[in-house]
């Protein structure tokens, strides 16, 4: 909770005590009804029930006491016992100027700090990288921020897809074309080959590779025998996986650097195949894997399930170790290397039945305790305009980097004649600020449609208008600045716009708060749309560099000081850059 509005709780508390009503706590929330008051105190009638004494007339006492509070400036009772409370100007002064000060505070909690490891992305090596990863990396990214704002630790892994049988099928398919190259000789150790693999080679490649081996039980098994012995390290197959990785991984970098997102660790699927074995020994000694049709199995099934609950299967009657199993292997690895509080795992919401089946077995064979928070924050998808799956006009899946292509383009058309240089780097920001924004509006789990012209709308609950509108606050602010104008206070806050704006911006903190607790970013986004949009109302209705009262204008500037601050926060967190125009 906002501090000041915390000390106001607090000495509400305290008079109530005065009183003789003891409560643990006293929450005010923003009023639904803006027109009696800012704020309202529903906490009269559950404590009128508790004592049995009338609720009108305990909040009637008690708004006798806050009239002479110095936060408030009026303070009435309504309906059944609601007290509904209006700040005083002075309370909304201190609160402006000190998050002029210091925009942070508004985002810093003063519970203990946790390391929580975030684990999204999910990229699949030598696969298109399509838009379901886009939300992935988007949520992640943005939440990711959003923990860090708060004041925890984070680790964040990218957790790629590159390993099993599809790696057998690409390699396969390479060997069936270029069956000449060292790798694929009997003597080859290692040494440096000259052979040149794009990106595009793979895109062309695994299609065609995955759907050979699915029409042909033949070369299926050939493509297993392959991931086989590449996974028992065979040295040409190895090497020549490595390369494929290095390629997607350069190329899957170069456009999560464009989205501004970032990880601590790449590591895969490979990397927990490490420790399978270790981790199966462990298994295996706590008596909990079952054998079922040649499978290795742990039974996840609760009393309590409703739902039926299939057992999880650790190694397939192939031998193969399955998706769960690297899961598990990957929970191994993370918490005997690290310290930590919570893993996050930020998916499409299909893979809610894999992650509860792990999260259960971790806990079943005490990989983990109780101690580890698992969270699965599965998301919903982004469908195309016809609200069916995402495709390119030929009916393909939609890359995501020719959605981003797309876009941009669209937004290049919408800038100003004037800009004369870079307008495609300029364009591809505010781009990426739409797609991000339309991404992280909807609740976590909702799935929508993308809609271009929508999501570039200039007057829409868009990225572009949020944009324009900061980057409009911005070069108000150079100009106050080129004149001289110093303005680091407010001093005068009597007007309704102003008011309103300010007490909008004391309600941050819980909006922090609840995303944080809902690990979903439409609260900070609907949120950042409502500031903008009392700002510029505000903008429109007042001359601020003309204004000739020299208090006046100056509390302008440093309101719109404030508010530009908080947007640039803000925007940040959603992992949004700012161009310089637009
Ligand atoms: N590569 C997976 C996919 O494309 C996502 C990985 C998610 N993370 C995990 N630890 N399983 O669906």
């Amino acid at each position: 909770m906002n501090y000041q509005i915390k000390i106001l709780e607090d000495k509400i508390k305290e008079s109530l005590k005065d009183l003789g009503f003891i409560t643990d706590t006293v929450t005010i929330n923003p009023s639904n009804r803006p027109e009696l008051g800012d704020y309202q105190y529903n906490g009269i009638m559950p404590l009128a029930k508790k004592y049995q004494k009338n609720p009108v007339e305990i909040a009637n006492t008690l708004v006798n006491i806050l009239k002479d509070y110095p936060e408030l400036k009026e303070v009435s009772t309504a309906g059944p016992g609601f007290i509904n409370l209006t700040f005083s100007d002075k309370f909304l002064i201190d609160f402006l100027n000190s998050s002029l000060k210091d925009i942070t505070i508004n985002y810093k909690s003063d519970t203990p700090p946790k390391t929580i490891f975030l684990d999204y992305g999910g990229p699949n090596v030598a696969k298109i990288l399509h838009v379901g990863h886009l939300r992935s990396a988007n949520i992640g990214e943005a939440l990711k921020r959003l923990c860090q704002v708060i004041g925890h630790k984070t680790i964040c892994d990218v957790h790629l897809g590159d390993w099993g049988r599809p790696m057998g099928m690409v390699i396969l398919e390479i060997k069936t074309r270029y069956p000449n190259i060292a790798y694929f000789n009997e003597n080859y150790h290692g040494e440096e080959v000259d052979f040149t693999l794009t990106n595009e080679d793979l895109l062309e490649l695994y299609p065609i590779a995955t759907t050979k081996a699915k029409n042909d039980e033949k070369i299926m098994e050939e493509a297993r025998k392959i991931n086989y012995e590449l996974q028992n390290k065979h040295p040409g197959y190895y090497a020549l996986w490595q390369k494929i990785v290095q390629v997607s991984v350069n190329e899957v970098k170069k456009i999560y650097q464009d989205l501004n997102v970032s990880f601590d660790l790449w590591e895969g699927e490979s990397n927990n195949f490490e420790y399978i074995d270790e981790m199966m020994e462990y298994l295996y000694g706590k008596n909990i894997v079952e054998e079922s049709d040649g499978a290795k199995i742990i039974n996840v099934k609760l009393a309590t399930d409703t739902k039926e609950m299939p057992p999880l299967i650790l190694i397939k009657s192939n031998g193969a170790a399955s998706y769960e199993a690297t899961d598990l292997a990957a929970i191994w690895e993370r918490t005997k290397k690290f310290n930590i509080d919570e893993i996050w795992y930020m998916t499409d919401k299909r893979q809610e039945l894999h992650f509860t089946q792990v999260f259960r077995a971790s806990l079943k064979s005490g990989i983990t305790t109780n101690k580890l928070k698992f969270v699965f924050n599965g998301f919903g998808t982004m469908n195309g305009p016809d609200g069916k799956p995402f495709k390119t006009r030929d009916g393909n899946v939609m890359p995501l980097s020719n959605l981003l292509d797309m876009v941009t383009e669209e937004c290049e058309k919408k800038l100003l004649p004037s800009i004369t240089e870079n307008r495609l780097e300029i364009a591809k920001t505010i781009a990426i600020g739409a797609i991000k924004y339309a991404d992280l509006l909807p609740f976590r789990t909702t799935d929508y449609n993308f809609d271009l012209k929508k999501f570039i709308d200039l007057n829409g609950k868009t990225g572009t208008y949020l944009l324009y509108s900061t980057i409009r606050m911005k070069s108000l602010l150079k100009k106050a600045e080129e004149k001289n104008l110093v303005f680091n206070t407010i001093e005068d806050v009597n007007n309704p716009s102003i008011h309103k704006i300010i007490v909008t911006m004391l309600d941050l903190k819980r909006i922090i708060n609840r995303s944080f607790e809902n690990c979903s970013l439409n609260e900070i986004c609907e949120y950042l749309y409502k500031i903008t949009n009392l700002y510029n109302n505000f903008y429109s209705e007042y001359k601020i560099l003309t204004e000739k009262n020299n208090i006046l204008k100056t509390s302008y500037l440093s309101l719109t000081k404030a508010i530009y601050l908080n947007n640039c926060y803000l925007l940040n967190i959603l992992g949004i850059n700012i161009p310089e125009k637009m």
